[in-house]
Parts: structure tokens; sequence; C-alpha cells
């Protein structure tokens, strides 16, 4: 039987890390916007000065915190001042939006299922960095992008949410990540609404959608390149 995770109070409060553009912290603090959305983005942490998901945050309300990695002696001292951040802020749920660092086991395992991340493929294929370049050099014809619960192992964890995209042709790794990053903005917000909302379960290394989310939906296959 696997463990239902699910926000406290109606309005769950969400810590972001980020590292760069943040584009998907911009999606969530969209939908968090939105009068029904069940989660509000509390506080923002970069590990970097000056990156634009901080204007982001600040044009949008929301309190920030840049914690320089380089500032700690180790990887546990600076998830340690991470983790003080978010408790201090009351989080209870963390979102990485292109959040550059690898984190500690012990920082994961405090957050046991409360933290999800976004990633340019479609898990469990091309891990790691430059993934729309991976997806080319393979020569996939569909790719995508993952949200899923954080595990101590890089981009490993429970999937929540897939979107896949055709690979075209003429596609560069520029273009395949803009058709990407698209969907990543439509399924990040809805995995954070559908995890603090209790409705996915967490089954070991597997996460289920409640009974209702998985009933009916569109059947029809992507088939890339299309069948004319
Ligand atoms: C996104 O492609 C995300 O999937 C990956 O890092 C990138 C971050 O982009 N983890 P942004 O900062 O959210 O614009």
């Amino acid at each position: 039987m696997g463990a239902m995770i699910a926000a406290a109070s109606s309005r769950a409060r969400v810590g972001v890390l980020v590292s760069g553009r943040g584009s998907n912290l911009q999606a969530l603090l969209d939908a968090a916007e939105g009068p029904d959305f069940p989660a509000s983005v509390v506080r923002v942490i970069s590990n970097i000065p000056d990156v634009y998901a901080l204007d982001r945050a600040r044009m949008a309300g929301v309190p920030t915190t840049v914690i320089p990695h380089q500032d700690f002696p180790s990887r546990e001292d600076f998830d340690a001042a991470l983790d003080a951040c978010l408790r201090e802020a009351g989080v209870e749920f963390v979102c990485l939006a292109g959040f550059m660092r690898v984190l500690s086991a012990g920082f994961i395992c405090g957050w046991q299922d409360r933290i999800i991340n976004i990633h340019p493929s479609l898990l469990p294929s091309f891990k790691g960095l430059h993934t729309h370049r991976q997806a080319l050099d393979a020569g996939v014809r569909v790719h995508g992008c993952t949200v899923h619960i954080v595990r101590p192992a890089l981009d490993d964890g429970p999937i929540l949410m897939q979107a896949a995209v055709p690979v075209l042709s003429a596609d560069t790794p520029d273009t395949l990540a803009s058709r990407v990053l698209e969907q990543e903005h439509r399924i990040y917000p809805e995995a954070l609404r559908r995890l603090v909302q209790g409705r996915f379960v967490i089954d070991g290394a597997k996460a289920q959608s409640v009974a209702g989310d998985t009933a009916e939906g569109p059947r029809q296959a992507l088939v890339s390149p299309p069948l004319l």
C-alpha cells in the first residue's frame, strides 16, 4: 500500500529552487495566481545571485533568498542552509525549476516524496544535461518532458506526468528545446496541483494517479513521423 502525499492546509506552501532564467518558476507563479490553485509559492531560493528567476519572483511579490553554494565547505553544509531556509518559510513542498545543483541524499530524505523536478526528456531516457542534443543524437522520433518525485539518484524517482512532442527532421537542440519547454510549462503546474491535492499515490519507485485521473482521456497516439 503506497503513501498518499497531500498538503496539510487547503493552499500548500511551496518553495522553488532555481539557478537561471526561471521560465518554469513563472509557469508555477502564473498558475498560483488562479484563485482555485491549491498552492502558493512562498519562497524562491537561488544558488546564483542576479539570475532572472529572482526578478520573476520579486515581480510576483514572492520573497527571495540567495544561498551561494561556493560559500559552503561541503554539499551537506549548503543543503543544510537550504533546508533551514525552506523550513523557516514554512514550506511543505519543494519544486526544482532549473536548479543546477545535485542535492544530497540526506536533504532529499528530509523531504520524502515532497520534492519534485521537471526534466527535459521522457525519463528514463536521456538523464543529465544536454537532453535535446542527446535525443537528436539517438535519432528518437518522440521526445518530451517529465515531472517526477526527486530521489537521491540523478533524474530518478516516481514519474508523475509526462508530455511528448514529435522530433522534426529540421530540429536543432534549440528548436526541440522550445517545443519541449512549452509542454514543461503546461505539465509542471498541473503535476504540482495534483500532488498537493493528494491525487498521486507513491508506491516505492512508482507513482499512480488516483482513479478519477486515469479514467478517460484522449487515447490518440502521437505518431512521429505522422501516418499521413
Ligand atoms: C528546463 O528545461 C527544465 O526542464 C530543466 O532546466 C530548464 C530550466 O529552465 N530542469 P527555466 O529556468 O525553468 O526556464
